[in-house]
């Protein structure tokens, strides 16, 4: 649709969560004119949701090369090692301003030191929190606060369309649908010369998952139309406990964060059996892909939909101070953890791959940025290590502000005509519970050629349909929110399906049953996906 209305900015943000308010902030900071364009409200996506906290070499003893070791193994043979090192070693700084920006982090009484926990992969305790389990929340928080005390332009409820560029292929701007009230409403354009995608991810995709309704995928579906190459998009991350509310459960689940295992809970069968233990040296603490295939093993063996976490050792003032969040969620299904063992599930995380950035967050596309979820920067390979992420976004956010620094004075913008979305039909609202039941069937914790095969096909019915639904009777869905986010959600399944079809082995969060082994002599190389432009 062509924009009603426009405005003009040096850069604009395409995100809220932890990297896009980083970007915005020190965009601004740096004299940057700055819109921040975010889908619902500031605080909504998936960074509030964030529980065990944020890893960094912070504690005694503890150095950047050992976070990045960890990092390594996790990522399985596909992490990009100057990546890493800059997320390592920018990571302790990056923490001190994000604490200097006036998030509070918890803190040992006695030594006033930052607290640090354990999680999954981690062989430190190296995750600062805070309010227990609530570390999102308070990071989100407080950039909010920060975005809002320093008067930064920003357009809520407003979902991202389509990348405008100019005559030769490079960044223009943005179109946007804003919902509501103020001065913009419909269809608009931001005009800009750089534009940082921070959409956060695509959890959406699937029937269960961690992540919020936002996360439908909508930043690599625009990269993709938009020409932009992505990567390692096939890793998508199970976590391995998610609060299990019945095999009908859809949509958002409730996390029940790896502290919980670093404080010492076990995973146990119904017959409480630890099953973890000898499948791996860290047993529970293994990387969350081995503990999600354990779980997920487990569960086939014996018939089950779940298995149990068990933190009754804990007593209900531990589970009080340092799991809040945790002991309400599960309260509030009637579960009690104090006295119980909980039921737990693997559930869809986060995006290991998606638009593929340089070490400045440069996209293949000029001018445009990525960071976050959103973004592949090659520090989570196959599978990223627990608390790398709010980091990732925090490091890669900074790198990004600092180049569009830079590299200033941009060149005027003039945005060629928005592109005629005609190729893609637009993906009825309802479709949308049909294309999670593909992919979590086909394509979830267990994949297989069979399942892949099948899920691409019935994704590619959806997408036939509704051609010739077009074709034939002219017939096609209302433009709108739901319909735009649906289509988005198709278009990355689609895309997912097929990377994961052709991975043919088993490596870090992509689990092949018909490929049980990791194949480094075929495999130990990326799958890097650019749409021609008659597929856009
Ligand atoms: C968790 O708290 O278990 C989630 C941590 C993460 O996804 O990094």
């Amino acid at each position: 649709p062509a924009p009603g209305w426009a405005i003009d900015a040096d850069v604009v943000v395409v995100g809220s969560g932890v990297a896009g308010l980083t970007a915005a902030l020190r965009c601004a900071a740096s004299g940057l004119d700055t819109v921040v364009v975010t889908k619902a409200r500031l605080d909504d996506g998936s960074t509030r949701w964030a529980q065990g906290g944020i890893a960094a070499a912070l504690g005694d003893g503890d150095t950047p090369e050992q976070h990045l070791e960890d990092t390594l193994v996790a990522g399985a043979g596909l992490c990009d090692e100057a990546a890493v090192r800059a997320l390592v070693t920018e990571g302790p700084d990056a923490v001190r301003r994000l604490i200097a920006t006036g998030a509070h982090f918890d803190t040992d009484p006695a030594s006033g030191e930052i607290e640090l926990t354990r999680e999954g992969g981690h062989h430190r305790r190296r995750i600062a929190h805070a309010g227990g389990d609530a570390t999102g929340a308070e990071i989100s928080r407080a950039l909010v606060d920060a975005v809002r005390d320093q008067g930064l332009r920003t357009i809520e409820n407003a979902l991202v369309l389509d990348l405008l560029t100019d005559a030769d292929g490079r960044t223009a701007g943005i179109t946007l649908h804003v919902m509501g009230e103020g001065q913009h409403d419909g269809v608009g354009a931001v005009h800009a010369p750089t534009v940082v995608l921070a959409t956060g991810g695509m959890g959406q995709v699937f029937s269960a998952t961690t992540n919020p309704a936002v996360s439908t995928g909508d930043g690599v579906a625009l990269a993709l139309r938009a020409g932009a190459e992505v990567s390692d998009i096939e890793f998508v991350q199970f976590h391995p406990t998610v609060l299990f509310l019945g095999p009908d459960s859809e949509g958002q689940q409730p996390l029940v964060s790896e502290a919980v295992r670093g404080e010492g809970a076990h995973l146990v069968d119904a017959a409480g059996v630890r099953f973890m233990v000898g499948q791996h040296e860290l047993a529970e603490l293994a990387p969350r892909d081995i503990v999600a295939k354990g779980i997920m093993r487990r569960m086939q063996e014996q018939g089950a939909d779940h298995m149990l976490l068990d933190a009754r050792h804990f007593g209900a003032e531990m589970w009080e101070q340092r799991f809040p969040t945790i002991l309400a969620a599960c309260r509030s299904h009637g579960f009690d953890p104090v006295t119980e063992p909980i039921p737990v599930a693997p559930a869809a995380h986060y995006a290991s791959g998606g638009v593929r950035t340089d070490l400045q967050g440069r996209t293949t596309v000029p001018g445009l940025y990525a960071c976050g979820e959103v973004a592949c920067t090659g520090v989570h390979g196959a599978n990223r290590l627990a608390s790398n992420s709010l980091l990732e976004g925090l490091v890669f956010a900074e790198r990004i502000a600092a180049d569009i620094a830079a590299r200033r004075p941009w060149p005027a913008v003039a945005p060629a005509a928005p592109r005629e979305p005609s190729l893609l039909p637009l993906i009825a609202p309802e479709e949308r519970a049909e294309i999670q039941r593909i992919m979590s069937h086909g394509a979830g914790v267990l994949r297989s050629a069979a399942s892949l095969t099948a899920a691409a096909a019935a994704l590619e019915s959806v997408y036939v349909t509704a051609v010739q639904e077009r074709e034939g009777s002219g017939k096609t869905a209302e433009p709108g929110v739901e319909s735009w986010e649906t289509s988005n959600l198709l278009c990355v399944a689609r895309v997912l399906t097929a990377a994961a079809l052709e991975r043919e082995e088993t490596r870090g969060c992509h689990w092949r049953e018909d490929r049980p082994e990791r194949d480094d002599a075929d495999w130990r190389r990326h799958l890097v996906v650019r749409l021609e432009p008659d597929r856009r």
